[in-house]
């Protein structure tokens, strides 16, 4: 459920919208900005709430890699594995990652702290190969420089 300031932010988008259903990605995105995810008990909320069919916020939740369906760690780091990535060593990248957080791909860290996806292409392939944690990104990386960036996350 959305808190009352959350339910009027999305009741406000309405307006600007030809349809409810057209508000779908920016309610979602309130919903995770507040719940850090996106869980079933409020993607149902969120189609109530648009009049659309659970079906049909499952099907944006789980299309849209920004969208969190589930609980994710304090550290969201999102590692690009697309072509300019991969080509300039994203998999030393991911393997530094991993090695550091103690966990694979798409897990999360037994204490909450880290969870680990792989994206793909995030528009910044001129800094390739790079992450994102949360809505920062690190580019230019290099396995040393991951691990630095990796150290500094209290
Ligand atoms: S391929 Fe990684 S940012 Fe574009």
């Amino acid at each position: 459920m959305l808190t009352p300031e959350n339910l009027q932010k999305v009741e406000a988008l309405f307006k600007r919208y030809p349809t409810k259903k057209a508000v779908m990605l920016s309610a979602l995105w309130i919903a995770q900005e507040q719940e850090g995810w996106i869980s079933e008990e409020m993607m149902r909320y969120i189609g109530d709430l648009l009049e659309v069919p659970y079906a049909t916020v499952l099907g944006v939740v789980t299309f849209y890699t920004m969208y969190n369906d589930k609980k994710i760690g304090k550290y969201h780091i999102e590692v690009c594995t697309n072509v300019s990535c991969m080509l300039r060593g994203s998999g030393k990248i991911l393997d530094t990652v991993e090695k550091h957080c103690g966990v694979k791909l798409g897990e999360t860290s037994d204490d909450g702290k880290f969870t680990v996806s792989e994206v793909e292409c995030m528009g910044a392939c001129g800094g390739a190969p790079m992450l994102a944690i949360g809505e920062e990104y690190y580019e230019n990386l290099t396995p040393e420089k991951t691990e630095q960036l990796l150290s500094r996350l209290k």
